[in-house]
């Protein structure tokens, strides 16, 4: 009776009527809500996820069809991957590097941006600038920002909130080991505490290394973003009020210092089966940077176990494309992908 009812409620375009809860309520107890579209569900995101040679797959692709390009490549640090031979000679790995970035530049709309992640080494410090330098001939760095995967603060002031078992190491749960691949030193002096992960360096002439790169190039360099989508409030209030670019929002810039932690797992091979990923977080400030609703297409060369797919499935992304030379990274991904729907969520 009451699905009746229902199918004959007046329908406007774009809204549905629900049942309420309890299913027993009279004909005045429906609500009109807006039917879901395809921006409300984070899972409709369509999926070409291939394992092929990045190089051969994107020249493929049309010239300006996409968006987005949010990718990590090889670092060329002799790192142990599956499949990938992380260790070439200095001049071919860069001119390997042009070669893919060139396909980027071609299949990038004139208003789409690439977000570049780095890192370094030691024992290859120049590695990053040499990456740009090599990139800068066909493509414009607009920004450089900084993933801090690790810092202390001191948090005297009582301004830090420490709370997040994944920000604040000292709160990990007892008796287990929360990320077995990185060694966390904790020292707490007065208010001194560090946040995040990081592999140690055990050497007395280097220091931990807690952070990489992540470059931001576009075709013109005038690409304008949505810098607010990552905004912070204002620590002195005064300033809502001093600045008029604020129009009265307690909402300012993050800048280009990212702290994004790495979450914190319990096995390595269940949870991360990969030696170099970025996590799911990075991906999506990026895509919330450069504009979560104005990314139609969005592509990552360099796939690895998907953690930038599951970003764009999160954020709403309409279409992703992935490249990946690795079945067992590749499949990982598409696992990945299918959890995190499962999830509804983007963990
Ligand atoms: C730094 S990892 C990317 C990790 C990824 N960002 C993640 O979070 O899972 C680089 C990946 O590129 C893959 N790779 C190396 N050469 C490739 C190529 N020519 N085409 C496609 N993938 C390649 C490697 O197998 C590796 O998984």
């Amino acid at each position: 009776m009451i699905e009746e009812l229902f199918d004959r409620l007046p329908k406007r375009r774009g809204w549905q009527p629900v049942l309420p809860g309890n299913r027993t309520g009279a004909f005045g107890n429906f609500r009109l809500v807006r039917a879901a579209q395809s921006h409300d569900i984070p899972w409709m995101t369509k999926f070409d996820l291939r394992r092929q040679d990045c190089i051969r797959a994107m020249s493929r692709l049309a010239d300006a069809s996409v968006d987005l390009v949010v990718t990590s490549p090889p670092y060329n640090l002799g790192i142990r991957y599956g499949q990938y031979s992380d260790r070439q000679d200095r001049r071919s790995y860069l001119g390997w590097c042009g070669d893919w970035a060139r396909q980027i530049r071609r299949v990038l709309k004139s208003n789409g941006s690439f977000f570049l992640n780095i890192g370094a080494a030691p024992s290859n410090p120049m590695l990053p600038h040499e990456i740009v330098m090599t990139l800068r001939e066909f493509l414009v760095l607009q920004n450089t920002i900084h993933w801090i995967k690790s810092i202390a603060i001191d948090t005297n002031e009582g301004k830090t909130d420490a709370r997040h078992p994944h920000l604040n190491p000292l709160i990990a749960p007892p008796g287990r080991d929360p990320n077995p691949d990185a060694e966390r030193r904790v020292r707490v002096e007065g208010g001194l505490k560090t946040f995040g992960h990081f592999k140690p360096i055990n050497s007395p002439r280097f220091l931990n290394d807690c952070h990489e790169y992540v470059f931001h190039f576009t075709k013109s360099g005038c690409v304008e973003l949505n810098k607010l989508a990552l905004g912070v409030p204002y620590q002195d209030k005064s300033n809502i009020a001093r600045w008029s670019h604020t129009r009265g929002k307690d909402l300012r810039c993050r800048g280009n210092t990212w702290f994004v932690p790495y979450e914190t797992i319990q096995s390595r091979e269940k949870e991360r089966p990969h030696p170099a990923t970025f996590p799911v977080q990075l991906a999506e400030w990026c895509i919330k940077l450069h504009g979560a609703s104005r990314v139609r297409s969005m592509l990552d060369p360099f796939l690895g176990i998907g953690n930038s797919a599951v970003a764009a499935q999160g954020c709403g992304v309409k279409k992703f494309i992935g490249f990946e030379i690795d079945d067992a990274y590749l499949a990982e991904a598409k696992r990945r992908i299918v959890n995190a729907r499962g999830l509804g969520s983007r963990k």
